[in-house]
């Protein structure tokens, strides 16, 4: 694999075709937090509205802060999780105390905000702060595990690590933001769990599952998937 061409082609894609989401304008950390939250168990296009709403009502981490829970909370309705709400409440209250309002850069700090794990702590370090950090979702897994055919499947906890490894040794250092964003943006847009869009993807001179023609048996599974309803 050449990773070079791998990237660039990757990234141009994403230049053409990224779809103008509001948090992409100015990579602000509030603003990425909050999106990165909102999206870790509600569909982009569910939260699409609920994220305008919310900048409208607390356009900064200093405004939701200094916020009434009641309204924090009534913003959120029909969002679900609503730990996710009172977490980012609570950690914009802190965030004001302890580093004056400024959303730290800080690797281990930003995982030790509530409700930040593995991937949106990499997530807000490489979309924000352009830092080399790995992120590994749902999109990204499928991606990977058909770009390198791997057959171990995905719902095993310790198989999850040799993800990791791959996804960080592909980004090119320096530029995370946008690398990051395009491999998920890819999942996404072309390469989805069903009749992915090989014809339209700018990587699949370096898919092995493309190569093999069998995009669709790829993530691996060890349990059959729940169908969703
Ligand atoms: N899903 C979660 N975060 C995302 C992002 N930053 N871009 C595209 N899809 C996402």
């Amino acid at each position: 694999m050449n990773f070079m061409t791998f990237q660039q082609n990757l990234i141009g894609w994403f230049r053409l075709n990224q779809r103008p989401l509001p948090w992409r304008r100015h990579n602000k950390p509030y603003e990425v937090w909050v999106s990165e939250i909102m999206l870790q168990q509600t569909q982009m296009e569910t939260v699409l509205p609920y994220y305008d709403r919310w900048m409208k009502a607390f356009p900064s981490l200093e405004a939701l802060a200094r916020a009434d829970s009641k309204r924090v909370l009534k913003l959120w309705e029909g969002l679900g999780y609503y730990s996710r709400a009172r977490n980012l409440h609570e950690s914009a209250k802190t965030i004001l105390r302890s580093h004056g309002g400024i959303f730290p850069d800080d690797h281990e700090k930003i995982r030790a905000i509530k409700g930040v794990g593995r991937y949106t702590a990499g997530a807000i370090a490489s979309i924000a702060f352009n830092q080399d950090k790995p992120i590994v979702d749902g999109n990204i897994l499928r991606v990977l595990s058909r770009v390198y055919a791997i057959s171990k499947p995905i719902d095993v906890e310790k198989n999850k690590e040799l993800f990791w490894k791959l996804q960080e040794d592909l980004i090119p250092k320096g530029n995370a933001r946008e690398f990051n964003q395009a491999l998920m943006e890819l999942g996404a847009l072309v390469c989805s769990s069903q009749n992915p869009a090989c014809a339209l993807c700018p990587i699949r001179r370096f898919c092995k599952a493309f190569k093999n023609k069998n995009p669709e048996d790829y993530p691996v599974r060890s349990r059959k998937k729940e169908m969703v309803k």
